[in-house]
């Protein structure tokens, strides 16, 4: 988005290029021609989305020069982290000083972490995961943008709105203008790097169809696409790829496969590992994780699911509360709304899981911050952010669709211009110290 700033290649190495961001040194992928030592580019994701002129370069970097330096200084008093206080619980400490120095934790170990209650308890442990984070990442942040393509889905997960179950749901389905129209948007006047473009399962797009919307997209207006249409099969995956996606969000929901294929009737989730396996070969970067809060999942389910996500590569993990539907199978038995969980607990589940993810993968992974999380309150993306979390993903589905992708109910920014989105990011994210350069950082 407009909170993107472009860096000046440093150094080329076949197809790695090293850029530098007022003396910090990140690298990306490269797979533009025509880009030289000296040049200005944006990045995104690992990869080199797009060059820019030095003129219009120039002009940006000197507006972000001194409020670059300003946001990291914000970032590192934000992270500090003192574990030496002499009231807290003692093997509570020594856990989060092994984790705050890299070093592994057991099994026992994370899940004590995971069942943590105390608030005083929790503060240290969310601070460590974000210490963890600003040491490996710096106060870098990624903000990607959504388009929400179709609401068909020929699944009947038991748990989602969109899915066949829900016969009340008004079903619609963009037409390749109007989602062009849509990136060109995100892309041109609202300045997104990267775009994930989602909808349920829906043959109503063919493979063919998909690839050359997403050419027209990669040829017309420069991104970072990742794509998010579930098992479209491993033919349907390389195809894209060639089309010029370069990412696959694919949540596995629960790493447990009696769960998973109770919640997902006539699905295997060796079907579903199987397509993130692939992708990975493929080349695709990775967005995964699952729903925290499914009926009948354990708190080692949920360490499982956070080591699954590791396994798979995932190069960004995605995890988020499960909200009941009332038009899904799921609402009739979630008697987990009576008495009704509180939010804030509900939130706190969750950014416990987003601090294990952090401990669990401090140097590699970006930690996203859900939309769901964000509906339970409004407060959970800074919660997020201060505990391991370092990414966003903004929705960019035009609003006369936007409230129809109703997969829970009132999702937050469902009726939110842009503009506002855009705004209260920018704003929150300045607050914490973090700026937009989302590569990896050389140490
Ligand atoms: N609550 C929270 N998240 C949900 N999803 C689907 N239904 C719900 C729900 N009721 C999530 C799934 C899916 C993503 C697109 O939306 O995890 O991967």
């Amino acid at each position: 988005m407009c909170y993107a700033i472009p860096g000046k290649v440093e150094k080329i190495e076949k197809n790695m290029v090293i850029v530098d961001y007022f003396g910090e040194k990140r690298k990306a992928l490269n797979e533009l021609s025509q880009i030289s030592v000296g040049d200005y580019i944006y990045a995104q994701g690992g990869f080199v989305v797009s060059k820019i002129s030095a003129l219009e370069a120039e002009s940006i970097l000197a507006v972000w020069k001194e409020t670059f330096f300003q946001l990291q200084e914000v970032d590192l008093r934000l992270s500090r982290l003192n574990l030496g206080d002499r009231n807290a619980d003692k093997s509570l400490l020594e856990i989060l000083d092994r984790a705050s120095q890299s070093k592994e934790l057991s099994r026992a170990e994370l899940l004590y972490l995971l069942e943590l209650k105390d608030q005083a308890k929790l503060e240290l442990f969310f601070k460590t995961a974000n210490f963890l984070r600003q040491k490996y990442h710096k106060n870098s942040c990624c903000v990607h943008g959504i388009i929400e393509i179709s609401n068909y889905c020929i699944r009947g997960c038991l748990y989602c709105g969109i899915s066949n179950h829900n016969k009340e749901l008004q079903r619609y389905r963009m037409t390749k203008d109007e989602i062009l129209q849509a990136a060109q948007e995100a892309v041109q006047v609202y300045g997104f790097k990267s775009l994930v473009l989602q909808s349920g399962e829906d043959p109503g797009y063919s493979i063919d169809e998909l690839a050359d919307i997403i050419k027209e997209i990669k040829n017309k207006f420069p991104t970072l696409i990742f794509i998010s249409f579930g098992e479209i099969g491993i033919d349907g995956l390389e195809k894209l790829y060639q089309a010029g996606a370069r990412g696959l969000l694919m949540r596995f929901e629960s790493s447990n496969p009696k769960i998973y294929e109770d919640v997902h009737l006539g699905q295997s989730l060796e079907s579903r590992l199987m397509h993130l396996k692939e992708a990975y070969k493929i080349g695709y970067l990775i967005i995964t994780g699952g729903l925290i809060g499914i009926p009948g999942q354990s708190k080692e389910d949920i360490l499982n699911d956070i080591f699954l996500a590791k396994e798979l590569h995932a190069e960004m993990f995605s995890f988020g509360p499960f909200i009941p539907h009332p038009h899904t199978p799921f609402a009739a038995i979630m008697p987990a709304q009576h008495p009704p969980v509180r939010a804030s607990a509900q939130v706190e589940e969750v950014v416990k899981v987003l601090a294990i993810a952090r401990i669990i993968d401090h140097t590699q992974a970006k930690i996203l911050v859900t939309t769901a999380l964000e509906t339970l309150s409004r407060e959970a993306a800074k919660s997020g952010l201060l505990a391991g979390a370092n990414s966003l993903m903004l929705n960019v589905t035009p609003l006369a669709y936007r409230p129809f992708y109703a997969i829970y109910p009132n999702r937050a920014h469902q009726s939110e211009d842009i503009n506002v989105q855009i705004e209260s990011t920018v704003s929150l994210l300045r607050s914490l110290g973090r700026a937009p350069t989302d590569l990896e950082v050389i140490l």
